[in-house]
C-alpha cells in the first residue's frame, strides 16, 4: 500500500493540468481590429451584433442581446419575461449566488428548491410544493452545464402558468434532446466570466424565441430605448447594461475554438464517467439518454465518506490535492444557509429587507447533502487535460482508497 502523499508518500504527479485561459492569434488580431477602427462600443461597432447572431443561432435560438455579466442577463431576462416586485421565483438551492440575487435584484423573491440526487438540477416535486398563488416564473439552473429535465420544467410552467428563465450560465452548447438549452423557455441566459469556457473576462447574453421578450430586453439593456425611437427618448426602465465591441472581439474568436475544446472535455467527461464506477468511495452522477450534449463546464462526483474510514470531504480533497489533483468542495452552502438571506441583508449598507418570507426554515437534504458531504468538482481546464492525466486522477483517488486509514487525524 503506498504511503499518501498527505503523509509524506510520492505524489501521482507533480505536473500541473492545462491553464485557463486558451488564446492565440485570433483573440489578439480581432482586439487590435477593434482598436484600430475607433469602434470600442456596441452602438458604432459590428462585432457584439455579429456575435449575438451567431451565438443565438448556436444555441437554437432567434434572438441574442449581449450584456455585461451573466447576473445581468439573469435579471434583465426576468424583467423582460414579466416577473414583477413581489413576485415569488423558483430557484435550486444548489447554484452560484447570481441565480438568486438577480431575483432581489429585481425586487422578486427567490423561493428554494431541492435538486435531485442523481443530477444535482432541480428537483421538480420540490419546486412544485415551492409553488404558491405569488409565483410567476421558474428558474432552472443547467449546473455544471447539464441540462436539467426541461420536459418537466415546461410541463409544471404551464400546469401553474410560470415563466421560464434558464440560467444556462455554465451551458454553452448543451442539448436537451437535440435542441439547445436557453431559448427552451422564455428566455435563458449565459456568462462569459473569466472561469468559463467561453470567456471575455466577464460578459453575458440573453436569449429568446419570443418577439416581446425581445424587444424587452433591448430596451431594459439600453437605458430604455426603442429600436424605432429617438435617442433621448426612453421608453421603459433600463439602464446601461450593453457589452463592449473589445469583449465581442474576444468571444468571436472563443467561439470559434469551442467545438474542439468540447469534444476533447466531452470525451474526458465520458471517460471518467466509465472509469469511476469501477472505484470504490466515489460515483458520476446518474446517465440521462435526453441529454443529448452536456457542455462540460464541471466534472462533478459523489464522494462516499464511509470508503475512506468515514474522513470527511474536505479531508479527502486535502489527500487529492497532495497527489496533485486539484478538486473544490464546490458550493459550501445552500443558497438559503448564506448570511445574506438568512438576514434577508438585501437593503442598502446591508440593511434587513421585509419579506414575508424567512429562509431560517428551509431545509433542502439533497442539496445540504451536495454541500457538506458529497459533491467534488473538477473544473472545466482539468478536462482539457490528456487521457494520461485523467489516469492520474482515477489512480489517485484510488491509492486514497486503499490507504485510507491514512486519511485520520
Ligand atoms: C449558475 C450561475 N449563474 C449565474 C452566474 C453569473 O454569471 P456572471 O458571473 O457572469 O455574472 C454564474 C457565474 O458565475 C453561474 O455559475
Amino acid at each position: 500500500m503506498a504511503t499518501l502523499a498527505l503523509r509524506g508518500g510520492a505524489a501521482v504527479r507533480t505536473a500541473p493540468f492545462p491553464a485557463w485561459p486558451v488564446w492565440g492569434e485570433e483573440e489578439i488580431e480581432n482586439l487590435a481590429a477593434v482598436i484600430r477602427s475607433g469602434k470600442w462600443g456596441p452602438l458604432n461597432g459590428q462585432r457584439t451584433a455579429e456575435f449575438e447572431q451567431r451565438f443565438a443561432k448556436y444555441q437554437h435560438a432567434r434572438y441574442g442581446q449581449c450584456v455585461n455579466s451573466g447576473t445581468t442577463a439573469l435579471r434583465l431576462a426576468l424583467m423582460a419575461a414579466g416577473v414583477d416586485s413581489g413576485d415569488e421565483v423558483i430557484v435550486p438551492a444548489y447554484t452560484f449566488i447570481a441565480s438568486a440575487s438577480a431575483v432581489i435584484e429585481m425586487g422578486a423573491i427567490p423561493v428554494f428548491a431541492d435538486i435531485e440526487a442523481g443530477s444535482y438540477n432541480i428537483d421538480l416535486a420540490s419546486a412544485e410544493s415551492a409553488v404558491s398563488s405569488r409565483t410567476s416564473a421558474i428558474m432552472p439552473v443547467h449546473f455544471a452545464g447539464r441540462p436539467a429535465d426541461m420536459d418537466g420544467v415546461t410541463a409544471l410552467a404551464e400546469k401553474h402558468r410560470l415563466r421560464v428563465v434558464e440560467d444556462a450560465a455554465q451551458a454553452w452548447g448543451a442539448e436537451w434532446r437535440g435542441k439547445r438549452v436557453g431559448a427552451l423557455g422564455d428566455a435563458g441566459c449565459f456568462s462569459f466570466q473569466s472561469s468559463k469556457n467561453i470567456n471575455a473576462g466577464e460578459g453575458g447574453i440573453i436569449l429568446t424565441n419570443d418577439d416581446g421578450i425581445a424587444k424587452m430586453m433591448r430596451s431594459h439593456a439600453n437605458c430604455g430605448r426603442s429600436e424605432d425611437g429617438e435617442w433621448y427618448e426612453h421608453f421603459y426602465f433600463g439602464g446601461n447594461a450593453r457589452m463592449t465591441e473589445f469583449q465581442s472581439a474576444v468571444l468571436l474568436a472563443q467561439l470559434d475554438r469551442y467545438e474542439s475544446q468540447w469534444a476533447r472535455r466531452r470525451d474526458n467527461l465520458s471517460y471518467l464517467n466509465e472509469k469511476l464506477w469501477t472505484l470504490t468511495g466515489v460515483e458520476p452522477l446518474a446517465d440521462d439518454s435526453r441529454i443529448t450534449r452536456h457542455a462540460c463546464h464541471l466534472y462533478i462526483f459523489r464522494y462516499n465518506a464511509d470508503s475512506f474510514a468515514g474522513a470527511p470531504k474536505g479531508k479527502f480533497i486535502e489527500a487529492l490535492s497532495a497527489e496533485g489533483i486539484p478538486a473544490s468542495p464546490g458550493y459550501t452552502l445552500p443558497l438559503y444557509r448564506q448570511p445574506v438571506f438568512l438576514n434577508k441583508a438585501f437593503g442598502p449598507r446591508g440593511k434587513t429587507v421585509d419579506l414575508p418570507i424567512d429562509y431560517g426554515t428551509f431545509s433542502c437534504p439533497e442539496t445540504e447533502r451536495a454541500c457538506r458531504e458529497q459533491a467534488l468538482w473538477l473544473t472545466q481546464n482539468v478536462l482539457l487535460g490528456e487521457r494520461r492525466d485523467m489516469d492520474d486522477i482515477l489512480t489517485a483517488i484510488d491509492k486514497i482508497a486503499n490507504s485510507a486509514h491514512e486519511l485520520a487525524g
